[in-house]
Order: structure tokens, then sequence, then C-alpha cells
């Protein structure tokens, strides 16, 4: 790329944070137009809410922001990669989102996009997409690699499904060839593709798995999702909870940046919300597994005590686990209500229980709706927790950044 390319796309860049949006609406819609068959691999629920476009637009504009530097953007490009890996993307692909992007451009900017401006953002879109497609070819290489590992989708039967809550229910799956499966980090999630009557498509969705790993099964507690009216109801988790045993889903092998570190001597803090408590529970299991397990403090918010999934067993965890703590948050307690120490009213306050959390060389791992991860994240900051120990996963596209 040549200096007055970079210039043009430093100069195009304002434009584009005005119109980001709205010229991303434009490229999906013309993109899915042409090529309806990747409704299958998008997330319809994402384009419907908006959530996946802000996010490619975030991309392109962080990536177009450091067009003179892009190495800064790997560890963000890597967590791109790791969920385009899971979805089964592939290089070819590139150049049809590329073509709908450009011709994109082009037809949203109008005259003022220059043929040396729509040249300049041709050679940047491209110069991202092969640093994306060598990660990926990466990923894809060791995912093949590891031990009961498979790179696309793979057939997965339904053996078990348990209710949690009144609103989450477990799904234990088997793969349908009866091979191994893949071992995973505690916190990883898998994806799970579904055919959605309603849509006539297939659609997939992320997954926290929510227990240690087992060599035979995958674990994982789906929400369902009821749309506030008049959003619609969740495509996807409404058609998991209406599965039975026997049926079969197809799965990605695990993936994901959001997991338990190595050096386990160290204590962890879990700090979750709503159905956030999937990958905790993971990781919690794996700590009872490890031979030197560490001191643990789970603090967790759900609206109330009958939508606390998995309460009965947590309880029986801590009578048996010396080194876990708990601390619950619930929007809602009946004056009837009794739920013993460490139960409080409203939303989580760390604040409520900095003696507890404050640990020497803690790791923070955050899971939970948006707005969830900023309000924990900013305590953390101010209980002065180092940003390097606080780890956060949001359960959509990843658009906060506040590492
Ligand atoms: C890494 C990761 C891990 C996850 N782990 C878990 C987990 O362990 N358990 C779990 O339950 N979930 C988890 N999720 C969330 C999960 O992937 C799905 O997003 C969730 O199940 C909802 O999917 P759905 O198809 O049911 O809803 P969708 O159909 O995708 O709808 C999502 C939301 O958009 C709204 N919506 C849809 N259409 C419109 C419209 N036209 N206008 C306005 N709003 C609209 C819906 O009302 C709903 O609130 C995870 C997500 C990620 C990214
Ligand atoms: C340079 C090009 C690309 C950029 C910058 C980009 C960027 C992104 C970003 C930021 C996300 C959100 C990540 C997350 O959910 O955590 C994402 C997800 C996704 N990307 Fe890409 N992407 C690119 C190319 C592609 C291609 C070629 C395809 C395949 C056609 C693709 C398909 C998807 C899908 C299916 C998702 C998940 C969507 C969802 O869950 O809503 N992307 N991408």
């Amino acid at each position: 790329m040549t200096n007055k390319q970079k210039e043009l796309i430093t100069a195009t860049v304002p434009i584009l944070r005005a119109g980001g949006e709205t010229l991303t609406n434009y490229f999906y819609a013309r993109m899915l137009k042409a090529h309806p068959e990747l409704k299958n691999t998008f997330n319809m629920g994402n384009q419907a809410n908006g959530r996946q476009k802000s996010a490619l637009a975030n991309a392109v504009l962080a990536y177009a922001e450091n067009i003179e530097n892009p190495g800064v953007l790997i560890g963000a490009l890597k967590g791109i990669s790791t969920k385009h890996r899971s979805l089964n993307i592939q290089p070819e692909q590139y150049k049809i989102v590329g073509n709908h992007l450009i011709a994109s451009i082009a037809e949203v900017v109008g005259e003022a996009a220059t043929p040396e401006i729509l040249e300049a953002w041709t050679v940047a879109y491209y110069q991202l997409a092969d640093i994306m497609i060598n990660i990926e070819k990466e990923m894809y290489a060791e995912n093949a690699a590891k031990p009961g590992s498979w790179n696309g989708w793979r057939k997965f039967v339904i053996k078990k499904i348990v209710s949690e809550s009144d609103e989450v229910k477990s799904f234990y799956l088997y793969p349908e060839d009866g091979g191994a499966i893949a071992n995973f980090l505690a916190g990883q999630y898998v994806s799970v593709q579904v055919f959605v009557p309603e849509l006539q498509l297939l659609q997939p969705r992320q997954y926290s798995l929510s227990s240690g790993f087992n060599p035979e099964y995958y674990r994982i507690s789906v929400k369902r999702e009821t749309g506030i009216v008049p959003n619609p109801n969740g495509m996807v988790s409404q058609t998991l909870h209406t599965k039975s045993e026997g049926d079969t889903v197809m799965l990605s092998a695990p993936a994901g940046i959001f997991h338990m570190h190595k050096e386990a001597k160290s204590p962890l803090v879990l700090i979750s919300g709503g159905v956030g408590f999937t990958p905790m529970l993971s990781m919690l299991e794996t700590n009872k597994a490890n031979i030197e397990n560490s001191k643990t403090v789970w603090v967790h918010g759900c609206r109330s005590h009958s939508l606390h999934a998995f309460r009965e067993q947590l309880t029986t965890l801590k009578e048996e686990l010396h080194w876990l703590e708990t601390y619950t948050f619930y929007d809602t307690i009946h004056a009837h209500e009794n739920h013993g120490d460490n139960v409080l009213p409203g939303r989580v306050d760390l604040h409520k229980c900095k003696d507890a959390i404050l640990l020497n060389d803690a790791n923070y791992y955050i899971c939970g709706p948006e707005l969830f991860i900023k309000a924990q994240y900013q305590s953390l900051l101010n209980l002065n927790i180092n940003k390097d120990n606080i780890f956060y996963e949001e359960f959509g596209p990843q658009i906060i950044n506040l590492n």
C-alpha cells in the first residue's frame, strides 16, 4: 500500500465513522441478496437487532485508524478469527465480502468515492483479509491437530436434557460417530447449528461449555430467550428448548479467547450476570479437578431465586469445597424469603463484597450482558484492580473494548 493510499484511507475514516452503520446495513443487504446461502452462516437474530453490523463497522474502522501499524490489532483479530474458525469461515468467502463492501462504499458514498479512494480501500481490505486468512489458516491447522478435534460441523446426539431453572435447560451432547471429542479450556464455547423452521434456514449460535471436560460429552446450558414485545422470541434458544432426547444438532469444535488461565494457583474471582454463569461453572468444575485448587469467589446476580439456575448444586458444592465462597444478588427478594448469608438484594455491587474479592494476584472473570460487564469492570477499576487481571465475555458479537 502506498503512502498516498494510506492518506486517502485516513481521510475517509471520518466519513465512514459518520455513516458507518448506513454503509454496513447497505452492505449486508446487498451481500445477502446476492448470496442468500450466507444467511445460513450469519446470525440472523443479530442482523435483525443490528448488533453484528456495528461489530463489523467497528472492526473496519479500527483497522482504518491503525492503517500505519495494523500489528496493534492482532489481539483483537484473534478474537474475531476464533469466532470465524468456529463458524467454518473459508478464505474464498473473503472475496465475496470484499466485493460487496467495496461496491457498497461506491454506491453509498457516491461521486465522492473516487476511483483512487476505492482502489485504496480495496488494497486496505485485502491487506486486512490476508492477515485474517493467515491467522485462521493457523487456527484450522492447530485445531485439526488436536486429539478428538475436527474442523467444520459434526453431528451430536442430545442424550440428556435437564431443566436447571424456569428458563434454562442443559443439553448433554454426544458425538453421533462415537469417536473421541476434543478437550477445551474452561470458559470456551462451541457453535451449535440448528434448522430454524420459521426461517427455513440453518442458524449457528455460540454456547459456553457449562461443565469441566468430560471425554464422552459436551454440556451446554441454554436460556430460553423470550422477546420483549415488540421484539420476537429468540430463534435458536427456542428451537433448542423444543428438542427432545435423541434429537441431533451440529457442533463445531470448542473455541474462544475467554478462558481460565493456566497459572491455576492464582485465586479466581468469577462475576456473572444471568445466564453468564455458564463459563463460570466450567471454571469451577475444572478448578475442582485440579490437584491444587485455587481459592475461588463467585459473585452472581440474577432476577430471582426461582430463576437462579444450578442453585442447589452450588449449595452442595459450597458445603464440599473449602476454597469456594459465593455471593448472590437477586433483583427481587420477597419478605417471606430467607436464603441465608451472602444472598443480597438488588443488582450486583462488588463494593458490598469487596473484602472477599480483593485477593492478591487474583484473576477476575466477568460474563453477562453488555451493561453488566461495563458496570463490574468499572467497579473493579475503582477497587484498584489491574486491567491485565480482568477478562470478560459478552454473549453477543464482540462490541465492547475495555482493556
Ligand atoms: C461466546 C458466547 C457464549 C454464549 N454462551 C451462552 C450460554 O452459555 N447460554 C445461553 O443461553 N446463551 C449463550 N450465548 C448467547 C447465544 O449464543 C444466543 O445469542 C442466545 O441463545 C439467543 O439466541 P436466539 O437465537 O435464541 O435469539 P435471536 O433470535 O438471535 O435473538 C436475539 C435477541 O434479538 C432480539 N431480536 C430478534 N429479532 C429482532 C428484531 N427484529 N428487532 C429487535 N430485536 C430483535 C430477540 O428478541 C432477542 O432478544 C452465548 C453467546 C456467545 C457469543
Ligand atoms: C476483513 C473481513 C472481516 C472482518 C473485519 C470481520 C469482522 C467481524 C467481526 C468484528 C465479527 C464479530 C466478532 C464476534 O462476534 O466476536 C465477525 C463475526 C462474523 N463474521 Fe466476520 N469479518 C470479516 C470477514 C468475514 C467473512 C469473509 C465472513 C464469511 C462470509 C464472515 C462471517 C462472519 C460471521 C458469520 C460472524 C458471526 C456473526 C454473528 O454471530 O452475528 N466474516 N466478523
